[in-house]
Formats: structure tokens, sequence, C-alpha cells
């Protein structure tokens, strides 16, 4: 197993150093265009491989070239949020990142699986499978896992129960207009709704549409990185694994939930073949145009990015 993560910055290094913990890959390859900080990044987490007892090799590097046959991308270049800023005010300069970087993999790798994890997320990953012409089992996106592990540690947080034993599924786009499915959340297979109040449950969906600007507003000078690579290594253990996890992912609808060529967070089963299924819930009214709302949301930022890129 060969893995690139593309981007040495702060989700792109966790995520080497997980996956490499984890020895879910025999080489990592981290590639960034700035000099010196994937090279020294990678050295520094393969020297803890001793300590961690992994036998996974970390390399970085400029060149593309050394990604070569890489079975699994991931991207995480790209500008990361500041205080304020909504992850659409990143589409600009990251339609621009994104689409070169997975260009430049995509030459060396072209039977790989990409997991794309820059922001806008939705629209990235659309970015992505028309760049590569892909079909979308072999491109898809990281967020659902992060937004469902927010709402789990809220939810966890509010009754003291473990996390471990809060299940939670949330749909749509990564982005303010996320739908969080309280009548899909359990604790330990009892429903939510049995257990916190009604307005305890909306205030936590709301904390949790939010999750990603309470990381950022602390920061100051990013956002979240711990639980966006903890997220994107998770889907990468289903595959290598060939665990058929049913995780929250952001895929291309080709009818599902009435939605054709448009990415948004839906649960998929993901295994050795990427995304193997996407599961289609019954949705009540009310999903189902929240739901909308966020598609809607997704189509006009998709329609400003592929303005954007050249094809
Ligand atoms: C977040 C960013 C990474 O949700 O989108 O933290």
């Amino acid at each position: 197993m060969k893995i690139t993560v593309i981007g040495a910055g702060n989700v792109g290094a966790t995520c080497a150093q997980l996956l490499a913990n984890d020895e879910l890959a025999n080489e990592i390859y981290v590639v960034d265009i700035l000099e010196g900080i994937p090279e020294g990044k990678a050295l520094d987490m393969y020297e803890s491989m001793p300590i961690r007892e992994s036998d996974s090799k970390i390399f970085g590097t400029n060149n593309y070239e050394l990604t070569k046959d890489s079975d699994i991308v991931i991207q995480t270049a790209g500008l990361a949020r500041k205080p304020g800023m909504s992850r659409d005010d990143l589409l600009v300069a990251n339609a621009d990142i994104v689409s070169s970087c997975i260009r430049n993999a995509f030459k060396y790798s072209p039977n790989a699986y990409y997991i794309i994890v820059s922001n806008p997320l939705d629209v990235m990953t659309y970015v992505s499978l028309k760049v590569t012409g892909l079909p979308r089992h072999k491109v898809f996106g990281m967020a659902g896992i992060l937004d469902t592990a927010r709402y789990r540690s809220f939810i966890s947080m509010a009754t003291g129960y473990s996390m471990q034993d809060v299940q939670a599924l949330i749909l749509g786009g990564h982005g303010d207009t996320m739908v969080p499915l309280p009548r899909y959340t359990t604790i330990a297979g009892i429903p939510l709704t049995d257990i916190l109040s009604a307005d305890k449950i909306d205030e936590i969906v709301k904390r949790t549409a939010g999750g990603g600007g309470e990381i950022v507003k602390y920061l100051k000078t990013g956002s979240a990185y711990y639980a966006p690579a903890a997220a994107a290594v998770q889907m990468v253990e289903s595959m290598v694994k060939d665990q058929k996890r049913i995780l929250p992912c952001s895929v291309l609808l080709q009818g599902e939930y009435g939605y054709n060529d448009l990415v948004l967070g839906v649960p998929a089963v993901l295994g050795k073949n990427g995304v193997e299924q996407v599961i289609e819930l019954k949705l009540n009214d009310a999903e189902k145009a929240l739901l909308k709302t966020s598609a809607d949301h997704v189509v006009t930022t998709n329609n400003e990015a592929m303005a954007l890129i050249k094809l």
C-alpha cells in the first residue's frame, strides 16, 4: 500500500502521522510546493516510527513523480479559513490549488482512489471528479465523519455517556447548511430523542453546524486538523482493510435523494473498491427540505468553481 498525502500543512501532516502510527501503508509520501517543509516533517515522523513500533516509511517531497502508482491519494492542500471566513470564501484560491494538485497527482497515479479534504469540500470534490474524469467510487470527500464526530462529541458532553456508544448520521454539504439527523441518532440503540430534550438537541445541532468555525475562532490563524485528519484516516482504514463500514462521505449523486451530478454528504459503504454503495434513507418532509437548502447552496458554489477552472 502506497499512500500520498498532498499538502504538508497541519491536516496533511497529521494524516500522514496517523496513517503511519496505524501502519495503514508501507510507504507514505507527503508532497507540497513549500521547500523543505515536507522533507523535514516527513523525516521527523519517520524517526518516530521505531518508537511507535511501526514499519511505515514516510517521505516528503516537492516532486509528484515520486508519488507514482499510489493506491490512495489524500488531497489536503489549500488555504484554510481565518476567523470570520466561510468555507466558500476559500473558493477562488482553492479551486486553482486543488485542480492543479489533483492534475499533478493523477498524472502519476491514474489508478488511485482520491479522498478530498480541501474546502469548500463538496465543491472541491466535484472539481476533482471533473479534472480526473474518474468515476464516483474513486473520487470522494471527507466531511461527514468529521461533522458526525463533532455531533457525537457534543452529545457525549451533554449526556456523560461514552462517545463510542453515540451513533449518528449527518447528510448534506459540509457547511452551515449541513443536515444532522436526530431521528437517526442513538446512544447504545436508544433514540437520542428519548434521552435529550428537543431544545438541547437543537442546541447541539447548531453547535455542530458551526463546529469548524468554533475551532477557527480559537486558533485564529487556521482551522481544525486533528479531527479532520482522524476522519480522513478512518476512510482509508475502511478501504485498506476492506471493512465495508457505513460512513458519511461526500459522494457524487446519480439520482439518489433526487439529485444528479452533485456532490453531497450521504451514508456510503467504503471498502477496497472505494465507495461501494450509497445508502438512501427515507427522509421526512422536513429533512428533505433541509437537504434541498444544502443542495441548492452546493449547486451555486459548483457553478462558480467550474467557471474558475479550465478542464
Ligand atoms: C472544519 C473545516 C476543516 O470543519 O472544514 O473544521
